[in-house]
């Protein structure tokens, strides 16, 4: 089988390889690989600032964000072939933390947790995969393709399932949501902000492209200046940042509404900083009881969330988030960034 794989920390060694099929071992499910999602962790791998190979090996299968069909299940299990299914994307700790012996991986306590196509597991990015049963998720027939955004929609059902939490420590009903960054884990936070009946805005650098019109197609309105002015407008009382840039996320935890809550989902580069008043950011949060959370990765009910987001949400509008859809001949165009870039997918059964 065909897959796409990679030299961890060395950038230039992404290669479309032949591999050995897979075979699926006790309990696991064999499933022929339909679409793989690209995102920014996927650039920071494929420039090899980020990402490690299964111990003992050189290379590692890209992919995190997947969607296959069952081929063989085993007997008496929850699938069949024929099933669409996502994988899931990380694995607790061989400890393990008290959090990942509770089903709680994503909130793993000692950093020993492995993840498929991103930190020692092979991921997604080939013709065949297996995966454990209890880690596949179902994906409704209906979406077809679109089931490859289960893995980001997760990721933000988990961070708005911590805004719940960090909320409810007092009375908490918030009405407008500020998200920074129209990508698509924007996006569909925004999504979810609109689910449940909040008032919702978006902020993006770009003025034309894809992202506006996605983000009024939503019901929700589209905002393109500075952070700070932007926010000091709407005084939003949930923000999701979904940016990682450095000015946008001072400008995310400091200017909320009083018990405004910040949940910070973008993963920031290093090694440059802005200029930050930490006096005045403190005497906010203190003074405002604000709440600023981090939020990254999503356990199995996070998916079985997502895969509820989506079914709920317009075809259409799910449909204009997948901007790009390259074959595994062309992934090195895929995983060049371009400015109108949403979700660009990668199609494993175009062949050569
Ligand atoms: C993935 C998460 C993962 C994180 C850090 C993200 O792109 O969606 O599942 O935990 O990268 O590796």
């Amino acid at each position: 089988m065909r897959a796409l794989t990679l030299v961890p920390g060395d950038a230039g060694s992404l290669a479309v390889e032949d591999l050995p099929d897979p075979q699926a071992g006790p309990g696991e499910l064999l499933v022929e690989g339909l679409v793989m999602g690209v995102c920014g962790t996927d650039r920071e791998i494929v420039a090899g600032e980020h990402g490690s190979a299964p111990d003992g090996e050189e290379r590692l299968v890209l992919g995190h964000e997947s969607l296959g069909r069952v081929l063989e299940a085993p007997a008496g299990s929850a699938f069949a072939p024929g099933d669409l299914v996502v994988g899931v994307v990380r694995r607790p700790d061989p400890v393990p933390c008290g959090a990942c012996a509770r089903e709680q991986f994503d909130m793993c306590r000692n950093g020993l947790y492995t993840e498929r196509g991103i930190v020692g597991r092979h991921g997604y990015g080939s013709e065949r995969w297996t995966v454990e049963q209890e880690y596949a998720v179902l994906v409704d027939p209906a979406l077809g393709d679109l089931g490859v955004l289960v893995e980001p929609t997760s990721v933000v059902v988990k961070a708005w399932a911590q805004i719940d939490a960090v909320g409810g420590r007092a009375w908490f009903a918030p009405e407008r949501v500020l998200v920074t960054g129209a990508g698509p884990i924007g996006l569909l936070a925004a999504l979810i902000g609109v689910q449940r009946g909040l008032d919702v805005h978006v902020l993006d650098l770009v003025e034309d492209g894809p992202k506006p019109e996605l983000v009024r197609r939503l019901g929700a309105t589209y905002h393109a200046g500075p952070s700070g002015k932007v926010m000091d407008e709407l005084e939003p009382d949930v923000v999701v940042e979904a940016t990682g840039a450095r000015q946008v996320v001072i400008d995310a935890m400091s200017r909320t509404s009083h018990y405004g809550v910040t949940c910070l989902t973008g993963v920031s580069a290093t090694g440059r900083g802005v200029q930050v008043d930490a006096g005045a950011l403190n005497r906010d949060l203190v003074l405002e009881n604000d709440a600023v959370v981090g939020s990254v990765n999503a356990n199995v009910d996070h998916y079985r969330g997502a895969t509820d987001v989506l079914a709920a949400a317009d075809r259409d509008w799910l449909g204009g988030l997948v901007t790009r859809r390259v074959g595994l001949d062309d992934v090195h165009d895929a995983l060049r960034a371009r400015p109108d870039d949403v979700k660009v997918v990668v199609d494993l059964r175009t062949t050569a």
